[in-house]
């Protein structure tokens, strides 16, 4: 699946960023994760994404709480 995904583009422009990328998603999600309790804070039951050139997210509202306070 890794030869099909066209995330940071393709071929000889490709995204010279790609792998910083990829390494910094793989530690900041987790991360994330590990220190935050994430909860839906919005008053509407879903987000929107609109996906042109860029998919962009709209509304998402969420409350982040430390887990070193529980
Ligand atoms: C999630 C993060 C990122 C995504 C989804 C992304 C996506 C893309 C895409 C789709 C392209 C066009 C590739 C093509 O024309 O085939 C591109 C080009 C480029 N990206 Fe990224 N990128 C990301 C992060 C970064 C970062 C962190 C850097 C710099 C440190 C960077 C630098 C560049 C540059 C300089 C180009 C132009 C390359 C060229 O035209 O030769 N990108 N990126």
């Amino acid at each position: 699946m890794d030869r099909h995904l066209m995330t940071f583009g393709h071929g000889s422009r490709t995204c010279i960023g790609k792998n910083i990328s990829i390494m910094k998603m793989g530690k900041l999600v987790p991360q994330i994760i590990r220190k935050f309790e994430i909860e839906w804070a919005s008053d509407k039951p879903e987000w929107h994404v609109e996906t042109f050139w860029f998919a962009k997210q709209h509304g998402v509202i969420c409350r982040l709480r430390s887990r070193d306070l529980f």
